[in-house]
């Protein structure tokens, strides 16, 4: 059967050059990388080039990078340890951040009261600028902003720099989720005023299972796992070493050929959505997802002119045609509860719309979307 893959903010395909980075580590480098032997060494070695690698990307040192699971614990570690080390009582976020930073942020609310301010959203989902600014003009509780720099549904981008500055000059602690721009945007931390970032190397086809948290130098944050002194104590348990070389390798590649693959992508994107709007009349893109300035060119949430009672079989109808996409977030897969993010940047007329998220990356063809808007567009003509 044939099949596309179109889910990469989900996760995506690992670049073969990782594969092998990483073969070659769990082939010979097998040393536990807190041994002080040589095989111990080796492996130390790894890590601390591959630290030293990507703070050098970031434009941060590499003692600023700490390595974790993936996104979901840096984004923990950081919101968790603000509150319960760093005498942050008032949390200002959004309704539509991933999972893993809502539900870390609701269990600051319940254990230690922190109050939790949602900002007022545009109608593309982009958070009240206005309203950030007029909450952190309260000054009188210790406040972290919490907002993600590219929201993994609808794709829309935060103004990273507008936001970091309201923040330095009300004198607040900013934690921004980059998983998924980390790789496919150039950052510059060193200029940007971001105190913590989460980041994880399988939506920049590296490895499951890693990726790092950026804290800022003297911001003081303690860990949340104890144990042992890797990572200098921030987080302790056995590095991954074969997961953060193949890290390391994924994001070099992700940088090295930043330019000639984003606009490969974005012309994959612009291409997908001429051609819905050409052949599904009717057709909307979620969000900010239509608009290049404001939003990644890596997805294309779509809105699709189907009535709520004929959409039940269209994701299935997809899976069975070997399209693989997302309805709402990958992490809602398996679940029948609609997406969080939809839910609160839809009008109600669209809500009950069915809507897929398509994201692309390097490994697609135009050819798979051209195949992908034929079984839309049958999908479609066999409900009227
Ligand atoms: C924006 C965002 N934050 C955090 C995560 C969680 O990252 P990980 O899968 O590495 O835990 C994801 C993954 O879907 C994501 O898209």
């Amino acid at each position: 059967m044939r099949k596309v893959y179109l889910d990469s903010a989900a996760t995506t395909k690992m670049r073969p050059e990782v594969v092998t980075a990483m073969t070659e580590v769990m082939n010979d480098v097998y040393g536990n990388p807190s041994s002080t032997h040589s095989y111990g060494r080796d492996a130390k070695s790894l890590i601390e080039t591959a630290r030293k690698n990507i703070a050098v990307h970031l434009k941060v040192t590499a003692a600023e990078i700490i390595f974790t699971s993936g996104g979901t614990e840096a984004d923990n570690l950081a919101i968790h340890s603000c509150v319960r080390d760093l005498g942050v009582e008032r949390i200002i976020t959004t309704r539509i951040e991933h999972h893993a930073v809502i539900y870390i942020v609701e269990h600051c609310q319940e254990k230690y009261g922190t109050e939790v301010v949602y900002l007022d959203l545009q109608d593309c989902g982009t958070p009240d600028y206005g309203h950030l600014e007029k909450v952190l003009s309260d000054t009188s509780k210790k406040t972290l902003v919490s907002l993600m720099h590219i929201n993994n549904e609808i794709g829309n981008r935060l103004d990273i720099h507008r936001v970091g500055n309201l923040c330095k000059q009300y004198n607040a602690l900013f934690h921004s989720d980059c998983v998924q721009s980390i790789g496919h945007y150039e950052m510059d931390f060193a200029e940007l005023p971001v105190d913590f970032t989460a980041v994880s190397a399988h939506k920049f086809h590296g490895p499951k299972g890693v990726g790092f948290a950026y804290i800022k130098k003297g911001t003081g944050l303690k860990p949340l796992i104890l144990g042992g002194s890797q990572e200098r104590g921030y987080r302790a348990g056995t590095e991954s070493v074969h997961n953060i070389v193949g890290m390391d390798k994924a994001l070099q590649m992700s940088y090295e050929n930043l330019d000639k693959e984003r606009d490969y992508v974005k012309g994959l994107k612009d291409y997908f959505k001429t051609q819905l709007t050409t052949h599904i009349p009717g057709v909307k893109f979620n969000g900010n997802c239509g608009d290049h300035e404001n939003s990644t060119y890596t997805l294309l949430n779509v809105c699709l002119p189907c009535p709520a009672d004929k959409a039940a079989m269209l994701l299935f109808t997809m899976d069975l045609k070997g399209i693989a996409c997302s309805k709402g977030s990958a992490c809602q897969s398996g679940s029948q509860k609609g997406s969080h993010v939809l839910t609160n940047v839809l009008p109600d007329e669209d809500l009950n719309k069915p809507s897929l998220r398509f994201s692309f990356s390097v490994f697609n063809t135009k050819e798979e979307l051209d195949y992908v808007v034929e079984v839309l567009k049958e999908y479609i003509d066999s409900i009227k």
